[in-house]
């Protein structure tokens, strides 16, 4: 697929789930968890604003026809952005000074409440993807949706793989303990 080059990462994310699932697997869980906040907690912080800009323009420049799905989309999105910023709090704040104690062997429950918030907000980014694409036949999209694309694109591969590192191997390593 092409499209233009993502920016460079404050940290060397590795391109496949097996790669990072390998670089992982040993590393002590602070590091693991540093890794988490530095790269995936700041990017979406980063993100969220930028993205919520991009939608409101693109409900400035929408024609009629596009107009109602991009507002539903910046509804979610307000909405997203409110439960990760909550989601990520937790995490930084309770669950991830938990595990960092050693004691992530009894986190079980707040681990999966975390997980819950994980399925909610991919199912979410799934929607807003479904929305900001919603077909305007009248004309190509504006520049600002197309924008809107790029980024809710870049927004979902960051989340999916910030997930992954928490639910596949931060949060089974740390029960195990
Ligand atoms: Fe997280
Ligand atoms: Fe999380």
């Amino acid at each position: 697929m092409t499209g233009p080059p993502n920016p460079p990462r404050t940290d060397a994310v590795t391109p496949t789930e097996d790669e990072r699932a390998k670089r992982w697997a040993d590393a002590p869980l602070a590091e693991l968890i540093d890794h988490v906040l530095g790269v995936y907690h700041r990017a979406h912080t980063e993100a969220l604003p930028r993205v919520r800009v991009l939608a409101r323009a693109a409900v400035d420049e929408a024609t009629d026809e596009a107009r109602p799905a991009l507002l539903e989309l910046e509804r979610l999105l307000q909405g997203l952005a409110d439960e990760l910023a909550d989601h990520m709090h937790k995490e930084e704040t309770v669950l991830f000074p938990w595990i960092r104690s050693g004691r992530g062997r009894t986190a079980g429950a707040p681990m999966r409440i975390m997980c819950a918030d994980h399925q909610r907000s991919t199912e979410t980014l799934i929607t807003l993807r479904r929305l900001a694409g919603a077909f305007d036949a009248s004309r190509p999209a504006s520049p600002a949706r197309q924008a809107l694309c790029v980024e809710l694109e870049r927004l979902e591969r960051d989340v999916d793989e910030h997930i992954h590192l928490e639910n596949d191997i931060l949060f089974p390593r740390a029960l195990a303990g």
